[in-house]
């Protein structure tokens, strides 16, 4: 990975860097596959928080420290045993960032490798651009655990590869590897792991010299629309688009 040295704070689970424009989030607790406790939930709201209000990213890509993960799921050990304040807090995070995730107009690329179960998943999906690398494995093991996804992932999934295969891989819980990903369009593409982060990059790279503003409203017509008729889709276009032209509409 080409990156200097800079990380913007000093957070303990997350490492986040700015360079060209671009903003790096590693989930970084290799020694627990990067699994998402509610520690890398704090400092991922304040990056995301970061990434949304800073003129200087124009796009982020997340990755995922170490050899074997992106993230292997919600933290078991603090999973389903947390005392009552404990998972108030908890819901009320998870409701915070999910949102918060899904309001930044910015591109958001996720670069997946090895495991991505469970919360893996549902911050890949609340990103635009999933790239994978050739051993990476994909699973919600939630419903096997007694519970449903809680970081968006029953309704961002049916959304990203439809409803059939969405229930197939919920009810199931069956592991789905990069080849299948590819094919239910789950992720855009399937890369060797040395190309990862420099594909995703390259990716980054091409998005951020267009105009920003235009970046923004693009993502914007196709995210915000999805969930339109085509009818109020249409007119939510016509409004991005005449605002990039009359920018006191925006
Ligand atoms: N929460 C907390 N710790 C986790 C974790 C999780 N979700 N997933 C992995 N870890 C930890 C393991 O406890 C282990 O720690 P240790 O070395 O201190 O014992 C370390 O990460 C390595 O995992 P390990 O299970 O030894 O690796 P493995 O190759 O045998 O198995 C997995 C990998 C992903 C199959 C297995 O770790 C697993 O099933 N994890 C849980 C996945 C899950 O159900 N996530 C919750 C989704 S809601």
């Amino acid at each position: 990975m080409r990156l200097i040295n800079n990380p913007v704070s000093n957070f303990k689970v997350i490492i986040y860097q700015k360079q060209n424009d671009i903003g790096y989030i590693t989930l970084n607790r290799p020694e627990a596959l990067n699994a998402y406790n509610l520690q890398m939930r704090d400092e991922l709201y304040q990056v995301l928080r970061a990434i949304k209000d800073d003129p200087e990213v124009k796009v982020a890509i997340l990755n995922g420290a170490g050899a074997r993960a992106f993230c292997a799921g919600a933290d078991l050990t603090e999973f389903l045993t947390a005392p009552s304040p404990a998972v108030a807090r908890q819901v009320r995070w998870e409701r915070d960032i999910w949102g918060l995730f899904l309001s930044i107009n910015k591109p958001l690329i996720a670069a997946l490798h090895g495991y991505v179960l469970g919360s893996g998943i549902e911050i890949a999906l609340c990103c635009d651009i999933r790239l994978a690398s050739e051993d990476t494995q994909f699973g919600l093991p939630e419903v096997g655990l007694g519970i449903i996804p809680a970081a968006g992932g029953s309704q961002t999934l049916p959304r990203i590869i439809g409803r059939a295969k969405a229930l197939e891989i919920l009810l199931t819980g069956r592991w789905i590897k990069a080849e299948e990903a590819l094919r239910l369009k789950l992720v855009n593409q399937v890369v060797s792991r040395k190309e990862l982060l420099p594909i995703a990059e390259r990716l980054a790279n091409k998005i951020k010299t267009h105009n920003p503003i235009a970046v923004s409203h693009a993502k914007q017509a196709i995210t915000r629309g999805l969930d339109l008729s085509l009818e109020q889709g249409l007119e939510l276009e016509a409004r991005l688009g005449g605002a990039i032209i009359s920018p006191q509409q925006r």
